[in-house]
């Protein structure tokens, strides 16, 4: 945990807009975002694992880890996901290229439930919806997209991107205090 923080904290120093926190999520924060996740049969994708505190989440609220995604841009990252979870699907890849990568490395084509950890409010309006789009080509209309963040308000703007959403939680145990947001399109 101590060893997870500080390879967490290393790089956000050398990539702090890319990490987006100086700590990864409590695990208070990561089972909330588990929660948001309804438990159904298709695939979950997580962006951003980071060191796996949320892909942890996802397996102990009960997500098959045959139908488990998850999708990270940074190598050093990638590097710990794929030996903490050597039988999970884990892609070296950035979200704004999901929809290949799910379907060339997993041949998947939709998604149950989409679950972010990526710092979206610091990247630029274009990147936003290159990823909102990509993940909206793979989401249902009862597919969740589920998003934490640290603002007050709405990480996502709803009318900008055609969603529907609500702040289902508020986590005081996570450094900072955080917030999980649940989108559908509209
Ligand atoms: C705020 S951290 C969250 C990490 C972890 N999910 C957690 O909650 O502790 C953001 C993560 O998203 C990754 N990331 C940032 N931009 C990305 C992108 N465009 N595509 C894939 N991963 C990205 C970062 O490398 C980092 O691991």
């Amino acid at each position: 945990m101590v060893k997870k923080n500080g390879l967490f904290f290393w790089r956000w120093l050398q990539s702090p807009k890319t990490v987006g926190a100086v700590v990864p999520s409590s695990e208070a924060l990561a089972a909330a975002m588990a929660r948001a996740v309804p438990l159904a049969d298709g695939y979950v994708i997580e962006l951003g694992g980071g060191t796996g505190v949320i892909t942890q989440a996802l397996l102990n609220r009960g997500v098959d880890p045959k139908k488990l995604i998850v999708i990270e841009r940074d190598p050093t990252f990638y590097n710990l996901l794929i030996k903490r979870f050597p039988n999970l699907a884990i892609i070296n890849g950035n979200a704004t290229d999901l929809t290949k990568l799910v379907a060339s490395a997993a041949g998947i084509r939709q998604a149950s439930a989409i679950v972010s950890g990526l710092p979206l409010i610091g990247m630029p309006k274009p990147v936003q919806h290159k990823i909102m789009d990509e993940c909206k080509a793979l989401m249902g209309t009862q597919s969740p997209f589920v998003q934490f963040t640290y603002s007050l308000f709405s990480p996502l703007n709803r009318q900008e991107f055609s969603l529907t959403g609500q702040r289902l939680e508020r986590i005081f145990n996570n450094i900072p205090p955080a917030s999980v947001w649940q989108y559908y399109k509209k």
